[in-house]
């Protein structure tokens, strides 16, 4: 496995391997690997001939007081992980590789990042934009995989792609979970012994939020009601948004549920703040 530091390098290897013909699958990733990521690298490999990983912890999309300088940096074990799951390629930038002296010019997106993080977060999916921009630049790939964990994040990369006519197919992979239901996330980690068992109640909200609209609840309000209910019984997890938007364009929903929503959440539960999510659809939809 090689793993390259340089924009330039990276660039001329992927030139060289398109020209040879090869088919190039992608990865971005802040590091920290898990079994998550590994799930993607291992999509990528069934689509592609070669398959890149990028490690880059992206400043631009964190805000203020955000967990930038503690976001776990474990390069090491991460390569490790690289190499045993077959990745031929770790794109390893630094900051100034990827954001030289000077630069002015980013993505910005204003109409799918308005709500759910993005509302919380504001600027988030800009630097994310930004950033996911440049890497495909760089890397070339012709398929990228996002993990569906990040709804709102695979929606708005999605959109760029199609609004900014990159020539980059995206490939969904589903949300991976420890045996109670939790998504894997980096953050994780951070959790104490008592937190995490608390933190099942993301995946509980929207359990039942799936078996309430199984049983023909169509009233936005009240799922969503249902859904607090089961987080607020969890003493020391606090809501940032519960919350039901339109599948596609995840603007609120206005009357009765009519068309796929995403059912979305984002609770610190501690202080990590998890996510999760889920598609509610119905047979006909
Ligand atoms: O999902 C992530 O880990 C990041 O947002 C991404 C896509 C690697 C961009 O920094």
């Amino acid at each position: 496995m090689k793993i390259i530091t340089s924009v330039d390098e990276m660039q001329t290897m992927v030139a060289a391997l398109r020209a040879a013909g090869q088919r190039i699958g992608f990865v971005a990733t802040m590091g920290n690997l898990h079994e998550g990521h590994l799930s993607l690298v291992r999509l990528a490999k069934q689509h592609a001939d070669i398959v890149i990983v990028s490690i880059f912890v992206n400043p631009t999309q964190f805000g203020p007081g955000e967990d930038y300088t503690s976001y776990p940096r474990t390069f090491e074990s991460d390569c490790s992980r690289c190499d045993a799951f077959g990745v031929d390629v770790v794109l390893y930038p630094s900051v100034e590789e990827m954001y030289p002296e000077g630069a002015s010019i980013a993505v910005t997106e204003s109409t799918l990042s308005r709500t759910l993080c993005g509302a919380s977060r504001p600027g988030h999916f800009d630097g994310v934009c930004t950033v996911v921009a440049k890497l495909f630049n760089i890397v070339q790939p012709h398929i990228a995989v996002f993990g569906e964990k990040d709804a709102q994040q695979l929606r708005i990369i999605r959109r760029m792609v199609r609004d900014l006519c990159y020539l980059v197919t995206i490939i969904s992979g589903p949300t991976q979970r420890a045996a109670d239901g939790l998504a894997l996330s980096s953050r994780n980690q951070h959790l104490t012994p008592a937190q995490r068992a608390q933190a099942t109640c993301l995946r509980r909200a929207l359990d039942h939020a799936e078996e309430l609209f199984a049983a023909g609840e169509r009233d936005p309000g009240r799922l969503q009601a249902a859904m607090c209910e089961i987080i607020e019984r969890a003493p020391e997890a606090k809501i940032d948004y519960v919350a039901l938007v339109d599948a596609e364009t995840l603007q609120p929903l206005t009357g009765l549920i009519e068309r796929p929503v995403l059912a979305a959440l984002a609770v610190w539960v501690g202080s990590p703040r998890l996510i999760d999510n889920t598609v509610l659809c119905s047979v006909d939809d």
